[in-house]
């Protein structure tokens, strides 16, 4: 297959096909921080207080975040996942954040939360419980959303553990209904798809009109292989799930894992140019009181985020394959295009890629400008369409370039001197 391309969807998606869910939110991709990869449901604050599921914990990501320069790179919302409540709910039905771990209460964490100018995530399930076991919102939508509004929460990530998947719909919209009835601006996370697809190909039609951004696949860990199965998926489901994106409602490929264990810089890289591609909710579950200082600068890349939450509002896709590079394309306001171009083999050094094999080369017809934005920051100049520019990614690393056409502005530059030619030699 040496040499071999294969084009994949080579056709553009068109724009989303339903109307995104009515409350203003999530206009872009959603940016900021949850616990749930990196702290998971550590609830023993007494053997390990720094890292336990505490209001401690929150308080201290909102301060580092305004500190490190997160806030000011759009990292906005930090966010609950599961583990936080009591095992029982009090006497008016309500659910309670554990007393040990969160004394002061919720209301009193997200008023700190928003005195920093950022926003509060909390986490329920459509079902009877969590998926670790805490009470589930069944039977008490109205209440719980009602809750989530008087302790003036920002965002609500609603699981689907322990639910009938043929209710799911049903008590997915039926959240949503309540969260709008509260009349508090609350973004809503869900988890409806992927715990539908075992069953049935969901409608996202309805999805999108229900929800804020929506996880279709397994949760990430922190490992290449689970980020790589995430992007396989996605590829593969691409026909179905990128007409659905769109301002106000995206699909969740779940937490950015960048500044953890488990992948090498390279793929750090790969991740973040791949979420940015693929239009993804940039949600990172690390320890930002203590990360490297090359993942926290490729997390506040400002060129990546810029594609991220570009304008247009696209979701990107992966159209070719060619030798084990795959590449990846995201249509960008003012005709602009964002290109990712993964090697996916794993063995050997870098590798190069003819740049104009890329399906979306042809804007560059008859000229265009390219940046590369990784591995490391480039102008990469003028190109043309047959351009001889070779790209380099290492194994299990990613080249993320920006392609500008200038054929109109080209285009009007020599009518301009044609224009002016004619005017001298009519005198
Ligand atoms: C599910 C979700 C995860 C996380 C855990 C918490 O697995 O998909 O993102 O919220 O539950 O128990």
């Amino acid at each position: 297959m040496r040499g071999a391309v294969v084009l994949l969807g080579l056709v553009g998606f068109i724009g989303p096909a339903a109307e995104a869910l009515d409350n203003g939110l999530a206009l872009r991709p959603t940016m900021g921080w949850l616990h749930w990869e990196r702290f998971m449901c550590q609830i023993d604050c007494d053997r390990d207080p720094d890292n336990c599921i505490s209001e401690r914990l929150y308080m201290q990501m909102a301060d580092v975040m305004v500190k490190e320069g997160w806030k000011e790179a759009g990292y906005e919302y930090v966010c609950i996942d599961d583990c936080w409540p009591s095992r029982q709910r009090d006497a008016q039905g309500r659910l309670q954040a554990d007393p040990k771990r969160f004394p002061g209460g919720i209301k009193k964490l997200a008023d700190y939360i928003h005195s920093k100018g950022l926003k509060l995530g909390i986490y329920a399930d459509v079902g009877k419980k969590t998926c670790a076991g805490y009470p589930g919102s069944l039977g008490y939508y109205e209440t719980d959303a009602q809750t989530f509004a008087d302790w003036t929460v920002d965002l609500l990530k609603f699981d689907g553990c322990y639910m009938d998947w043929t209710l799911l719909g049903e008590g997915y919209m039926n959240m949503s209904k309540a969260l709008n009835k509260t009349g508090r601006s609350i973004l809503y996370s869900c988890e409806w798809p992927l715990y539908e697809w075992p069953f049935k190909q969901p409608n996202y039609t309805a999805i999108r009109e229900t929800c804020n951004h929506w996880r279709n696949f397994n949760d990430v860990y922190d490992s290449w292989s689970s980020v790589k199965s995430i992007l396989d998926w996605t590829a593969s489901h691409q026909d179905v799930i990128v007409p659905s994106a769109g301002s106000g409602g995206w699909n969740d490929p779940d937490m950015l894992v960048i500044g953890n264990f488990g992948l090498s810089h390279d793929q750090q890289e790969s991740q973040m140019a791949l979420w940015a591609i693929m239009a993804a909710p940039l949600l990172m579950s690390n320890d930002p009181r203590d990360i490297c200082p090359r993942s926290k600068e490729l997390l506040q890349n400002r060129r990546i985020i810029d594609i991220s939450q570009d304008p247009l509002g696209k979701q990107g896709y992966r159209t070719a394959k060619v030798d084990s590079f795959e590449v990846w394309e995201r249509p960008l306001s003012q005709n602009r295009l964002a290109i990712a171009v993964m090697n996916q083999q794993e063995i050997g050094g870098a590798r190069g890629f003819v740049i104009r094999a890329v399906p979306g080369w042809k804007i560059c017809d008859p000229l265009c400008n390219v940046t590369q934005i990784l591995p490391q920051y480039k102008e990469l100049g003028v190109q043309t369409p047959k351009s001889k520019l070779v790209i380099s990614a290492n194994p299990s690393g990613t080249a993320l370039l920006t392609v500008t056409p200038i054929s109109s502005n080209f285009r009007r530059m020599l009518y301009r001197q044609d224009a002016i030619k004619q005017k001298y030699t009519n005198l």
